[in-house]
């Protein structure tokens, strides 16, 4: 028994699965001083969806923002979250990009890298780990949690064993979608306690109302460190409460050493900021109510919410339980991936197909015979080659290391960017991620610097309008 460890998520995902990721700098940085004095083990600070945020809905610059909380945060680690050879995009990048945003994210003041991949395929975790080590930095390598028959308590101990040898400093449970019950917990935290000597920490979300029961099971089965959020923007899709979580283990060998009284100040800081959100429609209430379809239908919640906007646009809302229990029959068939970002917005949009039509696979996406097909990578299971040739005939399938097919592209792409857009090496990065949203974010950017609108700013930009 040991002291446990809190990361505060308010900076990333708390404000991520609340408010669409829409907290902005202004917001946060008044209150960095004094979460930096709160004695977390750290705070997730970056990554995840915040960096495409920060240009499409907020105009900032994402390495602007990762400055100014290191320049505040003085003490405390900063950490982000990574996917793998994704980074923070949604297709695989060539290594020397990946290499280059982690290079870049530590220099500009990262100290924790939680790496992860959407199908626990280790093959694309490779590059960012042995990056985030060549640079100096701690590497939390994650898991991505699942139920199913193959995800075994032996599964994830192998997995985390693997993790282990490749280098990982610590050892990171993802429950994206708040799938992982109390005592399930425990038997996992113990598993993996037996098989690895790293630091294990967990991550999950209130959504269904198990969190606070699963960290505290965790705890007691060792757990070392925990992400909660600040009560103002915790629980429904968030994290548990850290206050919540604190004063539960104060006083026990568990206690965090955290002083619930400093712990007021930020509460108070953040309350005022999600009357705002409520005010605003950026916070709806239905976000924050327990949300059982996780734990009936294993699927998350905004997988759930996409099945139904698209049986909507189809006229076909009646079907919302056959689609339901369609989602697991396309799962088995595509080799059980865990259903999060993109696998959940494939596998269920095949469902739909699967049910609508009338006739199973009568269509396949592109995205779907991708999955098959291995570009995303090696599923946790073997697909039935007679499957496989169903979906997508004769094609070759792809069983190396997705990126091992790709170029190095990082020149490419920063020749490709016009020509007085570009203020720093990092610019590059946000370019290969989200080209479009980077261009338009470097115009406003330039505009807004030479304090300039309309014709004029297009003048700057060498655009001629008359
Ligand atoms: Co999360």
């Amino acid at each position: 028994m040991a002291q446990v460890k809190i990361t505060e998520t308010v900076l990333r995902d708390s404000h991520q699965s609340l408010i669409a990721t829409r907290m902005t700098t202004e917001e946060m940085l008044p209150i960095l001083e004094k979460l930096d004095g709160i004695g977390y083990h750290s705070l997730e600070a970056w990554g995840g969806a915040t960096f495409d945020a920060c240009m499409r809905f907020l105009n900032e610059d994402p390495w602007e923002r990762l400055r100014k909380f290191r320049d505040k945060v003085k003490n405390t680690k900063l950490q982000m979250l990574f996917r793998g050879q994704n980074i923070l995009g949604y297709r695989h990048y060539s290594d020397d990009v990946v290499e280059y945003f982690v290079q870049k994210s530590i220099a500009n003041g990262i100290d924790i890298l939680r790496i992860f991949d959407a199908l626990n395929d280790t093959r694309n975790l490779r590059t960012a780990i042995n990056a985030t080590k060549k640079e100096g930095g701690h590497v939390q390598a994650a898991f991505s949690y699942t139920t199913g028959e193959v995800y075994t308590l032996d599964y994830y101990a192998k997995y985390a064993k693997e993790l282990e040898e490749m280098g990982a400093d610590s050892i990171c449970i993802k429950d994206m979608a708040g799938l992982l019950k109390p005592y399930d917990a425990y038997e996992l935290v113990k598993a993996l306690k037996e098989t690895v000597k790293l630091p294990i920490q967990l991550h999950t979300h209130y959504t269904a109302g198990l969190a606070s029961m699963t960290l505290l099971k965790a705890i007691e089965a060792g757990v070392d460190v925990v992400d909660t959020a600040i009560s103002p923007m915790a629980m429904g899709t968030s994290q548990p409460a850290t206050e919540t979580i604190v004063a539960t283990l104060a006083g026990t060998p568990y206690d965090t050493g955290i002083d619930l009284s400093k712990l007021d100040e930020i509460t108070k800081y953040f309350t005022p900021l999600r009357e705002k959100y409520l005010a605003e429609g950026l916070l709806n209430p239905k976000a924050l109510k327990v949300d059982v379809n996780a734990l009936l239908y294993q699927v998350p919640g905004g997988m759930l919410s996409n099945l139904m906007s698209q049986l909507k646009q189809a006229g076909k809302e009646d079907k919302l339980t056959e689609v339901l229990e369609e989602v697991p029959r396309v799962r088995a068939d595509v080799g059980y991936p865990p259903l999060v970002t993109p696998s959940s917005q494939i596998v269920g949009t095949q469902a739909v197909y699967n049910v609508i039509l009338g006739e199973r696979y009568k269509m396949a996406t592109k995205e779907f015979k991708g999955i098959v097909k291995g570009e995303y990578g090696k599923t946790p299971v073997e697909i039935d080659p007679d499957f496989v040739k169903k979906i997508i005939g004769d094609e070759p399938r792809i069983t190396s290391r997705p990126a091992d097919a790709l170029k190095p592209e990082l020149e490419e792409l920063r020749a490709k960017i016009p020509q007085g857009l570009i203020e720093q090496d990092e610019d590059v990065l946000s370019y290969a991620l989200f080209e479009q949203v980077a261009l338009k974010f470097f115009e406003y950017r330039k505009a807004q610097k030479y304090g300039l609108d309309g014709d004029n700013a297009d003048a700057a930009l060498g655009v001629h309008s008359v």
